[in-house]
């Protein structure tokens, strides 16, 4: 079922958010129908394009981003007529107006009030401009109708996230905002829901008494690419630890939702935020590790390092790789160590997350007989596969015993012929059908904050003295193989 008539706008119309995913995720929406009967796009930006050209901008991103091409000849044509270019400054509360018209404009087209959605693909900093023009708009007290999506970072630290949650909600009812955070509209990070709970087989091992430990990576290849200002702010912990990797965090740990209903599941997984164990100050050097990478070259190629990026300061102590050791402080994970690690410039674009079970408890095989004395693990495979990988020890074919490790895999190339949607096309129609199960809560930001904030303070307060202490093309710092090494362990890494 389609969903209901929705008029879109797109603050950062002609920005890299909207050309590279957002554009190219409704594009694929209408493909498969899923755009409702009635619909507009309007992108809101300063740079001055018409229409027509606003459009070509557009179709350039769907050319190189989207995972269908032109490959259906005449549906942009029929699609990008449906998307128009507001040039508007955003900073100007008179030019508000221009937006209420055009939603008079388009009801009195459609012959019904429509869905309005308001996303907001902008740098951090105009957020609060723009929510605090947009809230005393008409439009905006309709909580059924009217929803604002906001970007990641949601602040920049606890203190402006709850500034900026208590600014929304002077302006919008809580069911109105959607905060999205992209890592929940993957497939294979929805997938670990049904994983978990809808099958009898692992929820019964699913804790620390057959788990030894948890590790989620998310590496990446890339450097900065050209967001050097942007990530001046921000840095890696804030960038990727503090949402994506803790929202991956909480699908691993949370206990059974009753429901799929939106708020029973944010219940559940803000559960585990606040029992993960805050970081003492003194504590932090030993369970977190910072890294930022240098020059150097990977694959043959030359890449500056990160303080030669443009826009980074050349003494910058900014981030770009971070790797933390937490532990939830509860029943089910008492004790269970949670190690997680994301960079840019890394070895290779890797978003994994390993469940490492505990040895047997009894070994009757000849110790040599063993290549490993672990070899229970669940790999969960984002990037780049889409797969599941169950490691168990198997007996090698020939006389005597020598056990090796084997992987039963479940591939979604492999057992569908269907291509997966990209994240952004199920938020955006979950946008427009009103279901907000797979978008960030007011607390669940802020408890995620309270987990980062002891890092974000301990590093501000001592200078990094050893930055850039990375290789690109390598795995990190040499303290985060000995973050993990000190217990014995290692980071796992794909075959
Ligand atoms: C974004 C970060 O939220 O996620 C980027 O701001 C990062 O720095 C990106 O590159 C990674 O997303 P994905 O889906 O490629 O893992």
């Amino acid at each position: 079922k389609r969903p209901p008539s929705s008029l879109i706008f797109i603050f950062g119309g002609s920005g890299d958010l909207n050309h590279r995913k957002l554009s190219p995720a409704l594009y694929n929406l209408f493909i498969d129908n899923w755009m409702p009967e009635k619909f507009d796009i309007v992108g809101i930006g300063r740079r001055p394009y018409d229409n027509v050209s606003y459009r070509q901008h557009l179709y350039k991103g769907i050319g190189e981003f989207s995972r269908r091409k032109d490959d259906q000849p005449g549906r942009w044509d029929t699609f990008s007529k449906y998307v128009s270019y507001l040039q508007m400054d955003a900073e100007n509360e008179a030019e508000y107006e221009k937006i209420a018209e055009i939603v008079k404009q388009k009801e009195a087209e459609y012959g019904e009030h429509p869905n309005v959605i308001f996303y907001l693909a902008v740098a951090p900093q105009l957020v609060a401009g723009i929510v605090s023009k947009l809230g005393p708009l008409n439009i905006c007290a309709d909580t059924k109708c009217t929803r604002v999506v906001v970007e990641k970072p949601f602040g920049h630290n606890l203190e402006s996230a709850l500034e900026l949650n208590k600014l929304l909600a002077s302006m919008f009812d809580e069911k109105q905002i959607y905060r999205i955070d992209h890592y929940l509209g993957k497939e294979t990070v929805q997938n670990i829901l049904a994983l978990r709970f809808a099958n009898a087989l692992f929820e019964p091992i699913w804790n620390r008494n057959y788990i030894d430990h948890i590790q989620i990576t998310a590496a990446e290849t890339v450097g900065v690419e050209g967001r050097g200002d942007f990530y001046e702010s921000s840095g890696a912990l804030r960038d990727m630890v503090q949402n994506h990797i803790l929202q991956l965090l909480c699908m691993i740990a949370m206990e059974a939702p009753v429901s799929f209903d939106a708020d029973e599941i944010r219940n559940k997984k803000v559960d585990v935020l606040h029992a993960i164990r805050k970081l003492r100050k003194e504590d932090v050097h030993h369970n977190a590790v910072r890294g930022q990478y240098s020059q150097g070259w990977m694959k043959a190629k030359e890449v500056a390092g990160y303080r030669q990026e443009k826009n980074v300061d050349k003494g910058s102590p900014v981030d770009t790789f971070a790797a933390v050791k937490f532990y939830i402080d509860n029943w089910r994970w008492q004790d269970v160590p949670f190690y997680v690690r994301t960079g840019k410039r890394m070895s290779d674009k890797e978003t994994i997350i390993t469940i490492q079970f505990k040895t047997a408890p009894n070994f009757a095989f000849p110790p040599e007989a063993a290549e490993t004395w672990r070899p229970n693990r669940l790999t969960i495979s984002i990037a780049p596969e889409m797969d599941i990988r169950l490691r168990f020890q198997a007996k090698r074919p020939g006389q005597g015993v020598a056990l090796s490790p084997v992987d039963m895999i479940f591939s979604y190339k492999d057992a569908y012929i269907e291509q997966e949607p990209e994240a952004y096309e199920t938020l955006l129609l979950d946008v427009m059908e009103g279901n907000a199960t797979l978008f960030m809560r007011e607390d669940q930001v802020a408890a995620a904050w309270k987990v980062i904030m002891p890092i974000l303070e301990a590093w501000q307060q001592r200078e990094p003295v050893d930055f850039p202490n990375y290789a690109p093309g390598s795995w990190g710092p040499e303290d985060a193989e000995a973050l993990i090494a000190r217990d014995g362990r290692n980071w796992v890494t794909l075959p």
